[in-house]
């Protein structure tokens, strides 16, 4: 269906598609919003790629003020501890959320949060669903919600060239299609673009993931903060493929350890070893690698046997270099993984231009200061897309009634499929 742009005006409009854009949406419902995507739902969104899943402290023995220390330590002193508080305490019924919502996580023979340990968590705390398809089965049950949601109309192959800014009030979005831009009017944004990975070499992001909400929010003079902080993953598979397939830190939470050419389990001297944090266990592994060694996980004893059946995406990665995880040490090296930094946000998302809202890997919140313990930023999308969507909806509407000259001189009318599986209001 193709429909009149015009009958969009004033509603939220949400620039991507992944978990955050997502989540945010269905929050909003039923508030009639819009969410544009690059890309065909769900194919390009490096949410759908996420092998780790999401931290909370879930544990008898655990709790929110554990995972905050845990936060804290591997934060390198500069996340905002007030945020972090907030976030790690609004985790777990964030997650019990996503349940409702249709995500099916791996529990237990009795029914509970199967819990996960990742690098530099105290506790076992992470939650994941197929093993370390985490990101895939949430954004299935995502999208199924969307697709359903009568006050969503997705938009996709339709992208954000501009956001419209005057006086330091977001008044619209510019967006290309396949004909010729189109001017999209509304007092409310929402950036949730994800980060910056597809401008590295050796990055274990999808190739799109080039920043585009940086550039959305820089040109509209939006503040942004800490660019440079960036996180390195210690353990992505050391071969041809781009973007290089990561080997998630679950696995050495499960036993398999680092070693080098002679076998050497060169880590060994770091407190935690090869459950340091990544940052640490990063470096420790680019230095061995400069000093002319190479380095391998051997994952044969543990996870041994069960390694594809507890891994099957990293195990079919494996397989497709010609390596049985199960038999052979798997070569690694560090690749980009992570953008800390991004565009400044509130406690509600709220970034330094009326009207535009942050949410995800594009948004520096403070929670990770400068390296992310693991797990924390699927935690940190689900618990701020909630708060997003609250500070959204309580805004006034902030959109113009009256199109400018040089507006008015575009089409409109688009054909560039503004389609909508949903009835538009
Ligand atoms: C991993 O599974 O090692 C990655 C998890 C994350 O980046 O949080």
């Amino acid at each position: 269906m193709s429909a009149d742009v015009r009958s969009f005006f004033g509603r939220p409009i949400i620039i991507g598609g992944g978990i955050a854009g997502l989540l945010t949406a269905l929050h909003l419902a039923p508030e009639p919003v819009l969410v544009l995507s690059r890309t065909p739902l769900g194919s390009e969104a490096s949410s759908a790629w996420a092998q780790g899943g999401l931290a909370a402290s879930l544990g008898d023995d655990d709790n929110p003020m554990l995972h905050l220390a845990d936060t804290l330590a591997a934060g390198a002193g500069l996340c905002d501890a007030e945020i972090a508080t907030r976030i790690l305490h609004a985790a777990p019924s964030a997650i019990e959320n996503l349940s409702t919502l249709g995500v099916r996580f791996d529990r237990t023979p009795e029914g509970a949060l199967r819990l996960g340990l990742e690098a530099a968590h105290g506790r076992r705390r992470i939650v994941h669903a197929d093993g370390d398809g985490s990101g895939q089965e949430i954004m299935r049950a995502l999208v199924e919600a969307v697709r359903s949601a009568p006050s969503i109309v997705m938009v996709e192959g339709v992208e954000a060239r501009r956001l419209a800014v005057e006086d330091n009030k977001v008044t619209g979005v510019w967006a290309s299609c396949s004909t010729s831009p189109v001017f999209l009017g509304t007092g409310r944004v929402v950036l949730a673009t994800g980060g910056i990975g597809g401008l590295f070499h050796d990055s274990t992001n999808p190739l799109g993931s080039s920043g585009q909400g940086l550039a959305l929010a820089a040109r509209a003079g939006a503040v942004l903060a800490d660019l440079e902080f960036i996180q390195f993953h210690p353990t992505a598979l050391d071969g041809p493929a781009r973007p290089m397939p990561l080997i998630s830190e679950a696995v050495r939470g499960e036993g398999a350890t680092i070693v080098d050419e002679t076998g050497q389990r060169f880590l060994e001297y770091l407190q935690d070893a090869e459950l340091a944090p990544r940052d640490v266990v990063a470096r420790a592994i680019w230095t061995h690698l400069s000093n002319g060694h190479r380095v391998f996980l051997d994952g044969r004893e543990k996870p041994g046997p069960t390694f594809a059946r507890q891994f099957p995406t990293i195990a079919s990665a494996c397989r497709g270099a010609g390596i049985d995880p199960a038999q052979d040490l798997i070569p690694i090296r560090p690749a980009q993984h992570y953008h800390m930094g991004g565009v400044a946000v509130d406690r509600d998302g709220r970034t330094s231009v009326a009207g535009l809202w942050a949410c995800g890997e594009v948004a520096s919140t403070g929670l990770h200061g400068a390296n992310r313990l693991a797990s924390n930023s699927l935690t940190e999308a689900i618990v701020c897309a909630h708060w997003v969507a609250e500070s959204v909806a309580g805004s006034p509407l902030g959109v113009r009634t009256r199109l400018t000259a040089r507006e008015i001189r575009r089409p409109i009318h688009s054909p560039c499929a503004l389609s909508s599986h949903a009835a538009l209001a």
